[in-house]
C-alpha cells in the first residue's frame, strides 16, 4: 500500500490545463484475480500551446510495468517513481501502448480493479483508474473508450463496461471476451467494468423522443427477489428529468450493479453505474421504509449525474459541488415530487435540513470546515463532504429560490448550451445562471469560497398605531477551520434569499407590502439580504397586536437564525404556520429550549422536572388528525444528542443523554394514552406497500411504540414482543427491535437471537443488528454497570463481524463512535481508545473508511475536560504511526492544529 512521508497540499490557484491531449483509449483487459494484465493504447496528441520538449507524467499507483511502446516500436523513454510514469522524448502525436499488471484481489483499499466476492469491480471516482493503468487520470481530461475485457468464462460469465456492447466470444482455453464501447467522451473516473457471476432483471421502456431503451439491474442470483424497487426508481428517475428538466437518458443501455464492498453508497460510472448492495436491495422483509426511500434517492442521485456530472463534468476536483451539490439537489427535488403531496414534500424537506443541521454545521464549525469549492486539500477522498454536497445542495436551491422555477430551468438550458461535452468550474455554473437571467450573481459567490454558517440575528420593531414591522436583519460569520490558519481576509456579507412570513393574531398569513410598494404581493416574501445589516419595514399591517413573524421559511438558506421567541410564539407556529416546515421547526425550537435548560439542571444536580408547555404542544401535534403522520412524527421526535451538543458553548454528553432520555421518558408516561392511541390508529392494514402514505403512517406508529415501551411498564414492553412477533416487513419488525432493546424489555434477548437467526444470511439485516447494539442505550436502571463498549468489544469477535467489509464495519465501529454519543464519550476514555484502535486496523485495510472515522473526533476542542484531553491523547495516539496513509494523516493533522 502506498504510503507517503511528507504529505502534499494541492491547491486550486495550481489549477494548468494538460500538456496533453487524449484522442482515444482502447482498453484491453485480461482479468485475472491475481495477475490482471492491462494494455492500454493512446491516441494522443499535444495540447496547442504546450512546450514540445515537456515531458509527460502519468499517474499511475501499485501498478507494475510491463511495457511501453510508441508508434509499435518498444518505446525507451520511460522513467517510473512512486505514483507516475515519466515519459520524455514524445512526438507531437502518436499512439502509445502501455502494458501494466495490478493485483485486483490483493486490493483491500476498494479504489481501482478489486474482487468482491469472488467477483471483479471498479471504483474510479476520484482517482482509482491510476490503480488500473498509467494515465492522465484527472478530470479535465476526456476521451472515448472502447474495453475489450478477456476472463474465465465459467467464473466470470458476465463482463460488463460503459457504453454499448459491440460483440462477444469464445476464446481457447475456457475463456471468453466482450468489446464495450463508450460513443461519449469522459474522464478516466468515469470508467467502469464489472466481471462475475450475475444476474439481472430488464426492463424496455422508451423514453421522451419514442426510443427504446434498456435498463438492468444487475445482482447475485439469490437477490434478485430484491431489485423490483431500485428498477422502479430508476424508471421513475427517467421520466423526472424528462419532465422537469427536459433531459433524456443518452445510451441505448443503461445497468445497475449492486456490489457488497464498497465504500460510499454508488457511483455514476456511464451507462454502468455500481452501487453498494445497501442502496439496491430491497424486499418487504429485508428493508425498511427508510431504506426504500434511501434506493429511491441515490437511484436518481446516480441517474441524474448522467447529466450533471458526466455530460458536463468538473474541470478539477475543487469543484466536485458542481457536479455532487447539483445532484443532491435534483435527487432531493425527485424524492420531494415522488412523495406525492405538499405535506409530502415538506417532510422530505424536513429531513434533508435536519441533516445538514447535525452533520454540515458541525464540520462548518470544526478543523475540517471548508468553503463548497475548496481552495486546497492533502486527499481529495477526504473532501467528499456534507458541505460539498448537502451544503453545495442549498447553495444550488438558493439560486432557484432567487430565480424562481422557470428562471432556474432557463439557467439550467442556457449552461447544458453552453458547456454540454466540457469538463467546467462552479463559476460557469454561475454565469450561466446570471446570464439567462439577467441577474448579477456576484456576490452570490462568496457562497462558494466562505466556509461557516452564518448566524443571522433579527430584531422587530412594531409600530402599533401605524401598522408597521421593522424586521433588522444583522449577519455575521466568524472565521473557521483553515481559513483561521491561512491568511484568509475578514468575510465579505453573503447574498441570502431571506423568506418571511407575517402570521395575525387568529393565525392567518398576512398580505405583504414593504414600504415603496404599490400594492402588496403574496404571503412569503424572499428578501434579498445582502448587507451585514439591513432593515425592511412592512407597511399596511392590521393595527394592534403585533403579528409573529415567519422567519426563513422553508429553511431558504443555510444558515442559523438567532431571534428571541417566547414560549408562546412558538406554540402559536407550532399550531398555525402555513409553512410546514416552520411549524416543525418551532416545536424543535420549544423542545432545544426545554432540553437545554434540562441540561444545565442536570449539570447542576437540580432535580428535573417535565416541561408542561412541551407536553401541551406535543400532545396538540399528535392527537391532530389533519397532520400528515409523517409530519407528525418528524414534530415528535426529540432534538439529537450530537445536535443539542453543538448548541453548547462546552458539550456535555453524559448530561445531555440524562437530559434528554428524562424528557422522553416523561413525554412516554404524560402521553401514554395518547401515543397507544396513535400506535391504533395508523396500522397499516394488508400486504407492505412501501408508498409514502403507508410509510408515514408506519413511522408514526413505531414513534408511539418507542416511546410506549420506553415508560417501562409491562404491558407496554409486551405490546412490542407482540410487535415483533406479528410484524410481515422490516419497518415494524426492526422497530420493535429498538424498542425492546433500548428499553432493556424483558424480550429483549430473545428478540436480538431471533432476529440473528431469521436474517443470518442477509448481510445488509445484519449490518442492522450489529448497528442497533452499537448504538443501544447504556444499561441504567437494575441493569445497570454493562457499558455499551463492552458489548461492542464483544460483538468484534463475533463470526460475523469483519473490518473488510465497510458496510459491516460501519455497522458496529461507526454506530457506535458517531451514533452513540453518550457512551462513546464515557468518561474513562474507554470509547476514544477504542477509536484510535479502530481507526489504525482500519487504515492498514482501507484508507477511506479509515478516514471517515478518523472525522468522529472533529470537535473534540468543544468538550469538557477530562474529555478533551483524553480526546487529545487519542489523536495523537494515532498521529504518532509511522504507518498513517495520507487521508488519515490528513484529518488527525488538521485536528490537532486546529
Ligand atoms: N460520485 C459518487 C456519488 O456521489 C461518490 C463516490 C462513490 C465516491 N464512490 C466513491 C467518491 C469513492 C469517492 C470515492 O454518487
Ligand atoms: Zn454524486
Amino acid at each position: 500500500m502506498l504510503r507517503t512521508d511528507t504529505p502534499v497540499t494541492v491547491y486550486r490557484k495550481d489549477y494548468t490545463p494538460p500538456a496533453l491531449a487524449i484522442d482515444h483509449v482502447d482498453l484491453v483487459l485480461e482479468l485475472d484475480p491475481q495477475r490482471t494484465i492491462v494494455t492500454s493504447t493512446l491516441g494522443f496528441h499535444r495540447a496547442p500551446g504546450a512546450a514540445p520538449d515537456a515531458a509527460l507524467v502519468l499517474a499511475g499507483e501499485e501498478l507494475e510495468l510491463v511495457g511501453v511502446r510508441l508508434d509499435g516500436q518498444p518505446f525507451t523513454g520511460v522513467a517510473t517513481a512512486t505514483g507516475s510514469l515519466t515519459l520524455t522524448g514524445l512526438p507531437a502525436q502518436g499512439t502509445l501502448e502501455i502494458t501494466t499488471a495490478c493485483n485486483p484481489a490483493a486490493n483491500t483499499t476498494l479504489s481501482g480493479l478489486y474482487v468482491s466476492n469472488g467477483n471483479f469491480f471498479t471504483q474510479c471516482e476520484a482517482e482509482g483508474f491510476r490503480r488500473i493503468t498509467y494515465f492522465l487520470d484527472r478530470p479535465d481530461v476526456m476521451t472515448t473508450y472502447r474495453v475489450t475485457l478477456r476472463a474465465d468464462r465459467a467464473a466470470y460469465p458476465v463482463l460488463l463496461s460503459n457504453g454499448n456492447l459491440l460483440s462477444e466470444q469464445a476464446l481457447p482455453d475456457g475463456r471468453h471476451e466482450a468489446v464495450w464501447e463508450d460513443p461519449f467522451r469522459k474522464p478516466s473516473y468515469l470508467f467502469a467494468l464489472v466481471a462475475g457471476k450475475l444476474e439481472c432483471i430488464e426492463e424496455r421502456i422508451q423514453s421522451a423522443s419514442g426510443k427504446e431503451k434498456l435498463l438492468q439491474v444487475w445482482v447475485e442470483a439469490q437477490d434478485l427477489d430484491k431489485t423490483r424497487h431500485a428498477m422502479d426508481s430508476l424508471i421513475n428517475s427517467i421520466h423526472w428529468d424528462e419532465r422537469r428538466f427536459g433531459l433524456e437518458l443518452d445510451l441505448d443501455r443503461f445497468m445497475i450493479v449492486a456490489v457488497g464492498d464498497f465504500n460510499m453508497g454508488a457511483m455514476e460510472n456511464k451507462g454502468l453505474n455500481i452501487f453498494n448492495t445497501k442502496y439496491v436491495l430491497a424486499n418487504a422483509q429485508t428493508a425498511t421504509d427508510v431504506d426504500f426511500a434511501n434506493i429511491e434517492s441515490v437511484v436518481g442521485h446516480e441517474y441524474f449525474h448522467n447529466w450533471t456530472g458526466n455530460r458536463v463534468t468538473c474541470r478539477d476536483w475543487f469543484q466536485l459541488s458542481l457536479k455532487e451539490g447539483l445532484t443532491v439537489f435534483r435527487d432531493q427535488e425527485f424524492s420531494a415530487d415522488m412523495m406525492g403531496s405538499e405535506s409530502g414534500r415538506a417532510v422530505k424537506r424536513i429531513e434533508d435540513v435536519r441533516v445538514l443541521r447535525q452533520v454540515q454545521f458541525p464540520e462548518d464549525a470544526g478543523p475540517m470546515a471548508h468553503p463548497v469549492r475548496p481552495d486546497s486539500y492533502e486527499e481529495i477522498n477526504n473532501f467528499y463532504t456534507v458541505t460539498v454536497y448537502e451544503k453545495g445542495a442549498e447553495v444550488v436551491r438558493m439560486y432557484q429560490t432567487l430565480l424562481g422555477r422557470d428562471g432556474f430551468r432557463k439557467g439550467m438550458d442556457l449552461y447544458f448550451e453552453r458547456h454540454d461535452g466540457q469538463a467546467v468550474t462552479c463559476d460557469d455554473f454561475r454565469r450561466a445562471m446570471a446570464d439567462a437571467n439577467g441577474r448579477d450573481l456576484t456576490q452570490f459567490g462568496l457562497w462558494y469560497s466562505q466556509a461557516g454558517t452564518p448566524v443571522v440575528t433579527v430584531r422587530t420593531a412594531w409600530n402599533a398605531g401605524a401598522g408597521t414591522l421593522d424586521i433588522t436583519l444583522a449577519q455575521r460569520c466568524p472565521k473557521v477551520g483553515i481559513e483561521t490558519r491561512d491568511g484568509t481576509p475578514e468575510k465579505q456579507p453573503f447574498h441570502i434569499p431571506f423568506a418571511i412570513g407575517l402570521i395575525g393574531k387568529d393565525g392567518e398569513d398576512l398580505p405583504l407590502r414593504l414600504e415603496g410598494e404599490a400594492a402588496a404581493g403574496d404571503t412569503t416574501r424572499v428578501l434579498d439580504f445582502t448587507q451585514a445589516e439591513q432593515t425592511f419595514r412592512f407597511v399596511g399591517l392590521p393595527a394592534g397586536d403585533a403579528p409573529t413573524p415567519s422567519l426563513l421559511r422553508n429553511f431558504s438558506a443555510p444558515v442559523i437564525v438567532d431571534y428571541d421567541y417566547s414560549d408562546s410564539a412558538l406554540t402559536f407556529l407550532l399550531e398555525h404556520d402555513s409553512d410546514p416546515f416552520n411549524r416543525w421547526e418551532a416545536g424543535q425550537r420549544l423542545a432545544t429550549r426545554v432540553l437545554l435548560e434540562l441540561v444545565a439542571d442536570a449539570q447542576a444536580g437540580r432535580e428535573l422536572k417535565l416541561s408542561k408547555a412541551l407536553v401541551d404542544a406535543f400532545r396538540a401535534v399528535l392527537t391532530d388528525g389533519t397532520l400528515n403522520p409523517a409530519f407528525r412524527e418528524q414534530a415528535l421526535m426529540l432534538p439529537a444528542e450530537a445536535y443539542l451538543a453543538e448548541r453548547m458553548g462546552v458539550a456535555d454528553p453524559a448530561a445531555i443523554h440524562r437530559a434528554r432520555l428524562f424528557l422522553r421518558e416523561g413525554l412516554a408516561r404524560a402521553l401514554k394514552a395518547e401515543w397507544l392511541a396513535a400506535y391504533e390508529s395508523n396500522a397499516t392494514p394488508g400486504p407492505y406497500s412501501p408508498d409514502a402514505d403507508s410509510a408515514a403512517r408506519r413511522a408514526l406508529r413505531n414513534l408511539a411504540l418507542g416511546y410506549l415501551a420506553d415508560t417501562g411498564d409491562a404491558d407496554m414492553q409486551a405490546l412490542a414482543d407482540k410487535h415483533y412477533a406479528e410484524s410481515d416487513n422490516m419497518t415494524d419488525r426492526f422497530a420493535a427491535l429498538s424498542a425492546l432493546v433500548n428499553s432493556f424489555a424483558p424480550g429483549r434477548e430473545h428478540a436480538l437471537a431471533d432476529f440473528y437467526q431469521r436474517f443470518e444470511n442477509d448481510p445488509l439485516v445484519i449490518d442492522k443488528w450489529f448497528s442497533l447494539q452499537g448504538m443501544q442505550r447504556g444499561e441504567v436502571g437494575p441493569h445497570a454497570g454493562k457499558r455499551t463498549i463492552d458489548v461492542v468489544r464483544n460483538l468484534m469477535e463475533h463470526p460475523a463481524f469483519t473490518l473488510r467489509n465497510p458496510n459491516r464495519a460501519r455497522s458496529l465501529i461507526f454506530s457506535f463512535c458517531s451514533g452513540n454519543p453518550a457512551q462513546f464519550h464515557a468518561e474513562d476514555g474507554s470509547g476514544y481508545e477504542f477509536w484510535a484502535d479502530q481507526v489504525l486496523a482500519l487504515d492498514a485495510i482501507n484508507p477511506q473508511v479509515a478516514a471517515r472515522l478518523a472525522r468522529v473526533m472533529d470537535r473534540w476542542q468543544k468538550y469538557a475536560l477530562p474529555l478533551r484531553d483524553r480526546m487529545r491523547a487519542a489523536l495523537e495516539r494515532v498521529s504518532a504511526s509511522s504507518t498513517l496513509s495520507r487521508d488519515v494523516r490528513e484529518i488527525v493533522g488538521k485536528s490537532l492544529s486546529a
